[in-house]
């Protein structure tokens, strides 16, 4: 892939921060529902859950795109922590398409609904549990890579930012 962008456009700026706070949402929502809510609590939160999630379903696919189509930007050091920076990024990158695929078609399989916020309804698929349990397999492993690699890139971005005192968390917030 070509390396040669210094800096992140707009739209990527733009892409990253949406998505991330989404992406956020969505993995505290989903550990919340896996090992903290009980019962009936779980119902509107798992909607929710559902309704970003299909969102990002969209909203991530244009963002992945969009860093395939322009390229990667070249990091600021070079070192070992590079060659970590860029699978962290990758592994994201593909846990931005992985987990919400996963999460619909373990829905779907599962014979459950996904509604949109009350705009529409995609009704559940017949029950088909070996598919979904699969996807509920991915939907969590992934999870919990996405929440690791999530810590050791925010740990990263800071820092850059405090020890290192370079651009790297500056050029994503359109200040360099
Ligand atoms: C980027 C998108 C998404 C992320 C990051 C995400 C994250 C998570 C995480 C971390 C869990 C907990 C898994 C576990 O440890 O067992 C979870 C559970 C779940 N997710 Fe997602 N999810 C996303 C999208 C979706 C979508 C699109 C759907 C369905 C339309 C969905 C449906 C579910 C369901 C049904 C559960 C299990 C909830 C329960 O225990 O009752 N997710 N999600
Ligand atoms: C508070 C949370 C976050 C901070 C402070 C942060 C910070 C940054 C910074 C500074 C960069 C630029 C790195 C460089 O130029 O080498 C970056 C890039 C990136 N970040 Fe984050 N990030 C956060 C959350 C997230 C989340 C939740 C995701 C995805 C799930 C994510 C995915 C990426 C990816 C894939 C890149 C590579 C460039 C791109 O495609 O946008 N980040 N992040």
């Amino acid at each position: 892939m070509a390396n040669q962008l210094t800096t992140y456009d707009r739209v990527s700026r733009l892409n990253h921060w949406v998505v991330a706070c989404l992406i956020i949402g969505l993995l505290a929502s989903g550990l919340a529902l896996d090992m903290v809510l009980e019962g009936a609590a779980k119902a509107p939160v798992r909607n929710v859950h559902k309704a970003v999630g299909l969102a990002v379903l969209v909203l991530g696919t244009w963002r992945v795109v969009w860093r395939l189509m322009q390229g990667f930007v070249a990091p600021l050091q070079h070192d070992w922590q590079v060659k970590a920076a860029h699978w962290a990024h990758v592994i994201l990158l593909v846990g931005i398409v992985v987990m919400p695929v996963s999460g619909v078609v373990m829905s779907y399989f599962g014979g459950h609904s996904i509604g949109f916020f009350g705009l529409f309804t995609i009704p559940g698929g017949p029950k088909i549990v070996v598919i979904n349990e699969i996807a509920g397999t991915l939907h969590a492993v992934m999870g919990k890579v996405m929440i690791a690699t999530l810590l050791l890139h925010v740990l990263g971005a800071i820092k850059h930012h405090v020890l290192d005192k370079d651009d790297t968390l500056k050029r994503m917030i359109g200040r360099a």
